[in-house]
Formats: structure tokens, sequence, C-alpha cells
């Protein structure tokens, strides 16, 4: 099966990290460890460098361009005693080595809709896979900071507010997600089962 990834896509239009993650600062704020699964260019890594007393930050980013940049933001918080690690990877490859671990928070800010995670779970259907890797995601950690964004690159199933709320209902029959907060049916804070 041919993986139909599509990266360095970056819609969103604000550079600074959502209101809605600010808002439930006071989680996250004495977060030890993250996985951040689609980095982009970096606005989590910074925010947590930034706001945070985060000790290991984890960037997973396949598109090279995004790397420099989260590589940019690592030296200009040099002076913090944080550990980053970057890996020039999709999260496919890296995901079953990174999942032995559990994280005080995992973000999956906009990315489940570019990710073709088919091989993973051996489903045809894009929807279904992203609901059990939510849900595996919620083993591993404290929270899960999740976010759909519309997409005309999304996969396909994986671009309008339908598919986010159908997926989101998947997930939650399948290993009953913890909502503490949602904002419509694109951004959610799920309480993790670590
Ligand atoms: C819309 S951007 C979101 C970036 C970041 N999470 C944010 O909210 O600022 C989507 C990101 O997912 C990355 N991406 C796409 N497929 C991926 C994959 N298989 N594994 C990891 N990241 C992927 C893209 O390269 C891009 O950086």
């Amino acid at each position: 099966m041919m993986r139909q990834d599509v990266y360095g896509v970056d819609s969103s239009k604000k550079k600074q990290v959502p209101r809605f993650v600010i808002r439930h600062s006071d989680k996250f704020v004495n977060a030890e460890t993250v996985l951040d699964i689609g980095a982009g260019h970096g606005r989590f890594l910074e925010w947590f460098l930034k706001y945070t007393n985060v000790r290991k930050y984890i960037a997973v980013e396949p598109w090279q361009p995004f790397v420099s940049r989260l590589r940019k933001i690592v030296s200009k918080y040099s002076n913090r005693k944080a550990e980053v690690v970057i890996i020039n990877k999709p999260w496919q490859d890296v995901r079953d080595v990174l999942l032995r671990e559990v994280y005080d928070v995992i973000v999956a800010w906009d990315v489940f809709m570019f990710m073709d995670l088919r091989d993973i779970w051996k489903l045809e259907d894009y929807q279904a896979c992203v609901a059990n890797e939510i849900c595996e995601l919620v083993k591993h950690c404290r929270w899960l900071l999740l976010s759909f964004q519309r997409s005309k690159y999304g996969l396909p199933g994986l671009r309008d507010f339908e598919d986010f709320k159908t997926i989101v209902s998947l997930a939650n029959k399948l290993c009953r997600l913890d909502i503490v907060d949602k904002f419509s049916c694109l951004n959610y804070l799920i309480r993790g089962k670590a």
C-alpha cells in the first residue's frame, strides 16, 4: 500500500499557540515531558520552552524546512535546561519506539488530516485509523491536545467538520474519551489514561 502522507501543509495562519491551549496552561506549566506529533513551524515548541518547566520535548516533523525552523527555536532558548529532540521523520516510522514511553502532554494539533495510518492499523478506512490512533495516544499521556483543521489537502474522510465529528465519536466508542474541553468539533483537550 502506498502511503499518502501530505508533508509541509501549514494552513494555520496564526503563528501563536491557540487560545484554546493557553486557556488550559495551568495543566501544562509543570509538564516535564511533551511529545509533539507534526510539530510544524514550532509554535508549540516555543510556547512550552518559554512558559513551562518542560524538561524533555520530542518534536516529530517529516518536512525539512520546518525542521530547520524548529532547530532555530531550540537555539533561541539554548539557555533553557530542557532537552529537545527533533526527529525528522514521519510519525508512522517512529511511533512504536516513542510509544514505549508515557508523556505528560501529547500534542497532535492539526496533523491527523495529512497522515496515512492504514499500514499501522491494517484498516482501509482513514477515519477508523485516526480513531484507533487517538485511543492509542490517550494510553500514553496525561493530557492529549488534539485538533483537526479543515483542509482541501486532507486525506479522504479527513477533510471537513462531519469527518472530525465521526472520528471523535468512533474513538469514543472504542475507548471512551475523557474530553475535558472542546471547541467546536475541531479542538479537544482530552485527559489521558497514563
Ligand atoms: C497544519 S501543520 C500543523 C503544525 C503544528 N502541529 C501546529 O499546529 O502548528 C501539519 C504538520 O503535520 C506534518 N505532518 C504531515 N504528515 C505527517 C506525518 N506522517 N508525521 C508527522 N507529521 C506529519 C506536516 O509536515 C506539518 O508540519
